[in-house]
């Protein structure tokens, strides 16, 4: 709801309430559920016309409960049924048509539809620590309330074009200087409203009235317009709402203000009905979902307490280490970096450095606020005796079980007994690396992405013993990060390795079939990925995984005499990776891998003609008949293994819901998150399909187990396809059609 209060003198305070955000609700709709949001829209267009209609009110402010202004529409009531419309736009124009001048008093946040409230206020006062956005582009839409039409005539189209299409938040200070705001205050946001209130009353209210200004102009619009919608489609890879926004603002720059919101309305209806918002609003959701988590043994967010970590370490200054070490001194967090002589711990030190100097560039206070030259908060070293007072350490060195046997055991040791003893492993058994310490109950896995300064996700792997409290640490831990943390259970590469296995199997197994890697990272890049499994491998290096595979006995010399080459464990087997191994072709380090590159770290890809013909011999060597892959299959075989897996781990109880592998796959895979994640486009093409497809394919290649339907998907088909939210209540019900 939202509360109508007399401030001091003639003002009238209208405040906004809604815990825990103050979401104001964009439909009119009869769910009792969100009903209760319904009375904030509805009260504050009830507080308004009581404003209006007391003649001792000379002026209005309009605030937020607990220090927050709005975090925009409840985005749960966007996929409720439209009944009749009570639109936020009116209400944002009714604000705006008033005589008595209205201050908007910004604390906390002003998003969405919280920020297009605020745009109709003739005048907007900030509190210093106050966020503001259009984050609608983030959820599939764009701001649906005016704010297309607003804001371009406010602070111009370039910066208008930024921030609708990125739907950044921007704090008080750059929305000063943009214009967007009036005045940053410091002290008591609403009180400082209120006088300014005051004092406007009387005053002529027409310069203040947005609809009435023209856009400014630019030189060169069109071009400017036509430049920003090419770099936006192209950056969004398939993601509608982006290049929506531009047409929008496009309106604003051609039509006068009431056809520019026609537009802006008829837009957004497109959008809300396009599937994509839909997709987009769910990931916002699992991203929270995610942060409630519990295990099989019932341990949950909701009895464990995280323990304060007051200073980390991190041993290994590798790839990884590096950025761990930068996102904990972003976090504020001292830290204490080892390698395992000075001849590494220098080459790591300048790395870290380098790249805490870029961080503190691109942060609004700069280097001073990282304080990074600070020994105190940052510190290199080659003993382990300076680990004895850390709360937590996070390994990273070589992915190598012995050796990380070695360095947990010492550090059971040498820590205190109540530190907390993380691995930054890819796929290594947790439980096997807290056997070697007495306190297997603090040790658990923290799986970062490269690279890890930048990319969101964390998988938190706990082991058997590993505690509740060390979970909470850990998620914790994440969200000081600010990375997204997703607990899952132990088992071979964990929830996103796993799921990438038979997804790059596939891929290869694809180049046999007679498929060139452009053909198969195109295929996915027009599905929405960021990057294709070849490009991926190329820019992760070859190496890595025929090492991997060398260690499980794959290839290399301990590959048992006699071995077919297209076979293993009875299996098919592609050894296409290790030829192109063999060959030194590890990828973009290598100058060659699945592409060519301008030189050894080029990143520039070219198909490779060596490549096409060293695939040709490989099928004519192993008498495999060329034949003609279209999209389709190649979009088939890689996700839907990839999703086939997905089952699988539900089943075992490694993940506790669809939303955690989509939750990992968006932030740590690149997968398109106007498509949801995987398992909700699983839901989108239907569970049927999907098996049938899965069936297909297993019948022409029974070698391949990845593609045999998991027992899971054909239960869920059985039951009906349930709805996603419903799968794992039907994990263990029975089904009396299989
Ligand atoms: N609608 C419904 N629920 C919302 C919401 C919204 N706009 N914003 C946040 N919530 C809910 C979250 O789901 C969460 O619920 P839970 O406790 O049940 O899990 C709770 O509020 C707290 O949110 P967070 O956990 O995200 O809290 P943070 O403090 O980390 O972040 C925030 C707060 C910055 C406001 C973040 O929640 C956010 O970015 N919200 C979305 C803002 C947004 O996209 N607004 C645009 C809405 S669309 C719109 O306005 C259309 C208009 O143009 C017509
Ligand atoms: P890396 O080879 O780049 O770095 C490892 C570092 O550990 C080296 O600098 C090495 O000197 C150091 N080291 C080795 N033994 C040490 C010891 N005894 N004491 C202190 N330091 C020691 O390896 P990278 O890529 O950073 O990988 C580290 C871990 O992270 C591995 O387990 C890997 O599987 C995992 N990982 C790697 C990812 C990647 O993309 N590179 C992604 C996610 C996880």
């Amino acid at each position: 709801m939202a509360q109508y209060a007399r401030g001091a003198a003639a003002v009238a305070v209208i405040r906004l309430r809604n815990p825990p955000v103050n979401a104001l609700s964009w439909l009119l709709v009869t769910e009792p559920l969100i009903s209760f949001s319904l009375t904030v829209l509805q009260a504050l267009e009830d507080g308004l016309k009581r404003a209006d209609a007391d003649p001792s009110v000379k002026a209005v402010t309009i605030c937020g409960e607990n220090g927050k202004f709005s975090a925009g529409a409840d985005i749960r009531g966007f996929s409720s049924p439209r009944k009749q419309g009570l639109g936020l736009g009116p209400i944002v124009s009714l604000i705006e048509r008033s005589e008595k001048p209205v201050v908007a008093a910004i604390e906390g946040i002003a998003l969405g539809g919280g920020l297009e409230v605020a745009l109709g206020c003739h005048y907007r006062i900030a509190h210093v620590q106050a966020r503001m956005g259009l984050p609608e582009v983030t959820i599939g839409l764009l701001p649906g309330a005016q704010g297309t039409q607003r804001l371009p005539r406010l602070v111009g189209v370039p910066a208008a074009l930024d921030l609708i299409t990125t739907g950044r938040h921007i704090p008080a200070t750059e929305a000063l200087k943009l214009g967007l705001v009036d005045e940053v205050v410091e002290e008591n946001t609403v009180e400082a409203a209120i006088r300014l209130a005051n004092k406007l009353i009387g005053q002529p209210l027409g310069p203040r009235r947005l609809s009435l200004k023209p856009v400014p102009k630019l030189p060169n619009m069109e071009a400017f317009l036509s430049e920003a919608l090419a770099k936006v489609k192209k950056r969004a890879q398939g993601c509608l709402a982006p290049e929506l926004c531009v047409q929008a603002i496009k309106a604003a720059t051609e039509q006068p203000f009431a056809d520019g919101v026609r537009k802006e309305q008829e837009l957004f209806n497109i959008l809300l009905t396009s599937g994509q918002a839909k997709a987009m609003q769910y990931a916002f959701f699992a991203e929270r979902a995610v942060e409630k988590w519990t295990t099989p043994s019932g341990a949950s967010w909701k009895s464990a307490s995280p323990q304060p970590i007051r200073k980390a370490a991190v041993i290994g200054l590798g790839t990884m280490g590096r950025g761990i070490v930068t996102s904990l001194v972003k976090a504020k967090i001292p830290v204490v970096a080892l390698e395992q002589n000075l001849e590494y711990l220098n080459m790591g030190r300048n790395a870290v450095m380098l790249l805490l100097e870029r961080e503190a560039m691109k942060m609004e206070q700069g280097a001073q606020a990282l304080d990074f030259h600070n020994p105190a908060r940052l510190q290199f070293a080659v003993d382990f005796d300076v680990l004895r007072d850390v709360d937590l350490v996070i390994e990273a060195v070589f992915e190598n079980m012995a050796l990380k046997k070695e360095i947990f055991s010492n550090l059971s040791r040498i820590c205190k007994p109540e530190a907390f003893l993380c691995t930054n492993t890819s796929a290594l058994n947790i439980d096997e690396i807290a056997s070697v310490t007495g306190r297997p109950q603090q040790v658990i896995g923290m799986h970062f992405f490269s690279p890890a300064h930048v990319m969101r996700l964390l998988e938190i792997i706990y082991g058997r013993q590993t505690s509740p409290t060390t979970i909470a640490t850990a998620m914790q831990l994440a969200k000081v990060m600010k990375k997204v943390g997703v607990v899952v259970g132990n088992c071979f590469g964990f929830v996103g390795n796993r799921m990438m296995f038979p997804y790059s199997q596939q891929a290869v197994f694809l180049l046999e079939e007679g498929s060139r890697p452009e053909d198969v990272d195109q295929a996915l890049e027009d599905f929405g990925l960021k990057i294709g499994p070849f490009r991926m491998s190329d820019l992760a290096g070859l190496d890595v995984g025929w090492r991997s595979r060398k260690d499980q006995g794959l290839t290399g010399p301990s590959l048992a005499p006699g071995t077919p080459a297209r076979q293993r464990r009875g299996y098919r087997y592609s050894p296409l990776p290790d030829l192109l191994c063999e060959k030194g072709r590890f990828g973009q380090k290598t100058g060659k891998g699945w592409y060519e590159y301008e030189k050894a770290g080029g990143r520039t890809a070219k198909p490779d003609p060596w490549v096409h013909s060293f695939l040709c011999e490989y099928r004519n060597a192993h008498q495999i008949k060329t034949r003609f892959i279209d999209q389709e299959e190649i979009l088939e075989r890689c996700l839907y293994s990839l999703i086939n897996e997905g089952f699988d781990i539900l089943a075992e109880g490694i993940a506790s819901g669809p939303e955690h592998l989509d939750v990992v796959y968006i932030n740590g895979y690149g997968w398109p998150k106007h498509r949801g994640g995987p398992m909700f486009y699983a839901s989108t093409v239907g569970l049927p399909n999907i098996l049938a497809k899965l069936q297909k394919y297993s019948e022409i290649h029974p070698d391949i187990p990845q593609l045999r339907p998991s027992a899971f998907l054909k239960k869920l088909v059985a039951m009906g396809s349930p709805l996603l939210n419903d799968w794992m209540s039907h994990l263990h019900k029975q089904s009396n059609k299989l």
